[in-house]
């Protein structure tokens, strides 16, 4: 069966540049049999954090916030694109992220980070690794790390010079080490129901 991953991306700047990065992990993922889907969080739209969907009543969260909680609890993986804004996350995917809680629990998730310079995002990355732990993911080993973008992927996310040629090596350790956990977990879940 076809596993589901949902890649996540969530910067919401005019001129912003991961997206080259999410459209090219979508591509690669689906070029490996995945069903993969970019998730970007500006398209979406959910508000600032007020209510997490499990704070609404019943079937009255707002239909953007509960079409994605769908989306992820039928996931079986994920991928979060990652930019650093001040050694830091970046403010529209955490605000994504932190409407849910269990909807995300018991599924592995990669993490791809890229900034404008040559520390590729590594800070924002180590970030994400304990928030999507205590979201209930097992994050897994195998990272990308693109830096400085605009010389790593076009704006069509090609993979250019000397960083695209590192970034296209070193894809298939990423995916691998995502899609075997994939596999695993989605084999034990349906062996054993998650225990809460
Ligand atoms: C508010 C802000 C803070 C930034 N801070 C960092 C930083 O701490 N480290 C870094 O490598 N790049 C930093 N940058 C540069 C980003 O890596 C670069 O702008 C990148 O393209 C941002 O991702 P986006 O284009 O997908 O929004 C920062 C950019 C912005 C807008």
């Amino acid at each position: 069966m076809t596993e589901r991953i949902l890649v996540f991306y969530g910067s919401y700047r005019s001129d912003r540049m991961g997206i080259r990065l999410a459209n090219f992990v979508v591509k690669g993922l689906r070029e490996r049999g995945a069903d993969a889907e970019l998730i970007d969080a500006k398209a979406i739209g959910l508000p600032m954090l007020d209510r997490m969907r499990k704070e609404y009543p019943k079937g009255e969260a707002p239909a953007a916030m509960e079409d994605l909680a769908q989306k992820i609890i039928a996931a079986d993986g994920f991928v979060f694109v990652t930019g650093e804004y001040n050694w830091g996350l970046q403010p529209g995917l955490k605000n994504l992220t932190d409407h849910y809680l269990e909807e995300w629990f018991w599924r592995p998730a990669a993490i791809a980070s890229y900034s404008a310079g040559r520390f590729s995002g590594a800070r924002a990355a180590l970030a994400w690794h304990g928030t999507l732990s205590e979201m209930g993911m097992v994050v897994t080993s195998a990272t990308i790390a693109v830096g400085p973008i605009s010389q790593t992927l076009s704006a069509a996310s090609e993979p250019t010079g000397p960083g695209g040629e590192a970034l296209v090596k070193s894809f298939p350790r990423f995916a691998d080490d995502l899609m075997w956990w994939v596999e695993a977990a989605k084999a034990h879940r349906a062996r054993k129901l998650p225990p809460y």
